[in-house]
């Protein structure tokens, strides 16, 4: 099948090298010739487990290749993949003008029978806008359909070979059986719904983990009050199989950017439909209150931050990735310069270049061992296998009294203590 992929951002390029490396005939486009000349060089602009591997493999058999002319990746494709960024408008909600821009410029090159999918994070009945968008500017039958995408940052190679469901919203019978066929390699696990229902699911989806990661972290901080050890709760709840034990870390909120924007775009939908008083309002808020609601309970228990020096491990916004979109670290960090504190970081990928020419209190290093240095505290943010599986008894300073926040629950407070640290975790007394 020969596929258009529009956007080279995270999730084109990976859709892009999955679908090439099955065989297909894969075009991807972007506006930004840099970029293009770079993946058609086999460089890949961030950080992703695995997809160097295939995009070489996929531009060797020539089955991948990459342009910023339209007429060249639309022309007899059959289905046209959307996956261009929908970043928030000012009012919150999904701002479709890269959506709604690349619908026109298609529209003029499509083939008879073209199936444009959106793979973007849209709103439901944005299939419609779309559709009169490309009906503006050409006579041919296409088709419509919402193929949302549920792959994660640092596993997205994985995620995309193996999802755990494919979604197709379509209304018609011969778009179903072609995104079908397209679907069944990567799992036999196809839900066939109308396009806003595919639309609800990948923003219900995103807003769920989020509610669920954001009230676990308020049970973390009513652990606090009464002794409690939040991990020991899990364990307990975990136990029903409606609750189950997974996906449970409390930590410094989440970040990333998907679950900040989808949780904020749904709540500024349900205002513009009407239903102003949403639950997602309040997690946005919780969420965003999360790093300096901690900073405080921690400065509370170390005698605050001012002169202390202050090793934070960890900057991405999780594990496996150098994305530091929304990362606890981006507000830690100036908060903790801010309070009076002076910040050595490491990360084994991501860094933030920016905050170490504004001010000489931060530095980023390249080991554990040079960043926890004479530290008074030392802040693992971020659960990378590196941080993890540090032996922090090789770092220990026996002239410092010295404090180790575990911000992910990931370490065992025995260990630590053995080792010589005060041990402090998120909902953990
Ligand atoms: C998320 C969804 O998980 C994907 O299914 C979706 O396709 C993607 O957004 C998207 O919309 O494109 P991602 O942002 O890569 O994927 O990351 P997650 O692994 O889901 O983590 C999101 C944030 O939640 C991270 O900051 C992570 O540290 C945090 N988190 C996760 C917690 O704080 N606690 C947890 O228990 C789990």
């Amino acid at each position: 099948m020969k596929i258009a992929c529009i956007g080279t951002g995270f999730v084109g390029v990976v859709t892009s090298a999955v679908f090439a490396s099955f065989g297909h005939e894969v075009i991807g486009l972007d506006i930004d010739q840099d970029k293009i000349d770079a993946l058609s060089a086999g460089e890949v602009p961030f950080f992703e487990p695995g997809l160097k591997e295939l995009l070489d493999e996929t531009l060797e058999s020539q089955r991948l290749s990459f342009t910023t002319s339209y007429q060249e990746a639309i022309e007899s494709a059959e289905v046209i993949m959307v996956m261009v960024g929908t970043p928030s408008a000012a009012d919150g909600q999904a701002d479709l003008k890269y959506v709604i821009k690349s619908s026109e410029m298609l529209a003029p090159n499509l083939d008879d029978g073209a199936i444009v999918v959106i793979k973007s994070t849209v709103p439901p009945g944005t299939n419609l806008k779309i559709r009169e968008v490309i009906s503006s500017k050409t006579e041919v039958n296409f088709t419509v359909a919402s193929v949302p995408e549920f792959l994660k940052e640092g596993s997205a190679v994985k995620d995309t070979l193996h999802p755990a469901r494919v979604l197709i919203g379509a209304n018609d019978k011969a778009t179903i059986e072609k995104l079908t066929l397209l679907h069944q390699p990567l799992t036999d696990n196809i839900l066939v719904m109308k396009p806003e229902s595919a639309q609800m699911a990948k923003y219900a989806s995103n807003t769920y983990l989020a509610t669920r990661i954001t009230f676990i972290n308020q049970i973390a901080d009513l652990c606090q009050k009464n002794g409690a050890d939040i991990e020991e709760v899990i364990s307990g709840m975990g136990q029903d199989p409606r609750i189950g034990q997974h996906y449970w870390y409390p930590g410094f909120g989440y970040g990333g950017s998907c679950f900040p924007k989808d949780v904020s775009e749904l709540a500024a939908y349900s205002r513009a439909v009407g239903e102003a008083n949403n639950l997602m309002n309040k997690v946005h808020e919780l969420n965003q209150e999360r790093v300096p609601r901690l900073l405080a309970q921690f400065g509370n228990k170390i005698g605050g931050w001012g002169g202390k020096k202050v090793a934070v491990l960890g900057l991405s916004f999780k594990p496996n990735t150098d994305d530091t979109r929304q990362a606890p670290s981006l507000q830690i960090i100036p908060q903790l310069i801010e309070a009076g504190a002076e910040v050595r970081s490491y990360d084994p990928r991501a860094s933030l270049p920016k905050l170490e020419e504004k001010t000489d209190q931060y530095q980023q290093l390249t080991s554990i061992e040079a960043a926890t240095k004479k530290a008074d505290i030392i802040m693992a943010v971020v659960e990378w296998p590196q941080i993890t599986s540090f032996d922090y008894s090789q770092i220990k300073d026996p002239d410092l009294d010295q404090v180790f926040i575990d911000g992910r629950n990931q370490f065992s407070a025995e260990q630590i203590e053995k080792w010589g640290f005060k041990y402090l975790g998120i909902g953990r007394t």
